[in-house]
């Protein structure tokens, strides 16, 4: 993903535009960030009273966050706080918002697809289709879910976990008075929207109601502070490590160095493997674990011409 740093981005001080694709008909989006390569994007989507659509599916991953309102998808009766994540090709059932709903509305590999079918896509990997109220079935984790721990009084709900790219999707929230000193950076590209509340970033200012971020990786963030409590969706493309410092002066080549040189005092020996010529990594040697994971056409679905390509 190669979506620009947008931070902070408050959507509720932008109007809706008219979501005229097929299947969203009725229906008006803002758009939070978007990968101009791939058309990979996050979405603020308002479906209007009346709403319906016909079972079917979309060639990407999708995601999606209830805001407010109800919707009914198949058999499922969506309300606030549900989440769902899509695989690419499985088909859902016919959706209609009988009296308007606002959702977040992630496409994670291309653009806005929708394909009418009553079934799934042979290569449809339907074992990762979740769907979950994230308010009522999840419990509240510590912040020592992620590595190494946010400061006391963050806490994540873990939605979605993908176990080959450890991308996360969360929610996590603020306890008033909540208060972290350090300075974080990830690996991980890191998106975020605030459900409710307002938070204070040192780099950011305040990010309220409605706030967004999408942040490339090693970009510095914090210290934190939340004088009244937030909840907020967040999500992760890669693993969630915390790299924690005090230099608020450092920029993302200098973050990465530091991170390689963790990585360095860590595992020496795979470092030098990694960092050095004459091997083709990282499109070979196969895993022996997973010998054809370049050739499965899920992962090509999913990576494109980056994976596979010996
Ligand atoms: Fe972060």
């Amino acid at each position: 993903m190669a979506r620009p740093h947008i931070e902070p981005y408050v959507e509720l001080d932008y109007p809706y535009k008219k979501f005229d694709l097929a299947g969203f008909k009725g229906s008006h989006y803002k758009v939070m960030s978007l990968d101009p390569d791939s058309g990979a994007c996050t979405l603020k989507v308002r479906f209007d009273g009346g709403y319906k659509r016909k079972p079917g599916l979309s060639y990407s991953d999708v995601e999606i966050f209830v805001l407010n309102g109800t919707m009914k998808v198949g058999k499922e009766t969506w309300v606030e706080g549900h989440y769902a994540f899509i695989p690419a090709g499985m088909a859902t059932g016919a959706i209609s918002v009988d009296q308007g709903a606002e959702v977040l509305l992630m496409f994670n590999d291309g653009e806005p697809t929708f394909a009418e079918s009553g079934s799934n896509h042979q290569l449809a990997l339907t074992e990762a289709y979740a769907s979950l109220n994230s308010y009522e079935d999840r419990p509240w984790g510590p912040g020592n879910l992620v590595s190494p721990s946010v400061a006391s009084g963050c806490m994540i709900k873990v939605l979605h976990y993908d176990p080959l790219t450890e991308a996360l999707s969360f929610l996590y929230c603020m306890t008033p008075r909540f208060k972290q000193d350090n300075i974080s950076y990830h690996d991980s590209a890191e998106e975020a929207y605030h459900i409710w509340g307002t938070s204070w970033m040192m780099q950011f200012g305040e990010l309220p109601t409605g706030g967004y971020f999408w942040r490339p990786p090693y970009i510095n963030h914090g210290s934190f502070r939340c004088k009244y409590g937030t909840i907020a969706f967040g999500r992760t493309d890669s693993v969630l490590f915390n790299y924690f410092h005090f230099n608020p002066w450092t920029n993302p080549d200098e973050n990465k160095r530091r991170a390689a040189a963790a990585f360095y005092r860590r595992r020496p020996q795979l470092y030098n493997w990694v960092a050095s010529d004459g091997h083709n990594h990282p499109h070979g040697p196969p895993d022996f674990e997973h010998p054809n994971y370049h050739d499965d056409p899920q992962v090509r679905l999913t990576h494109g011409k980056k994976v596979g390509k010996r």
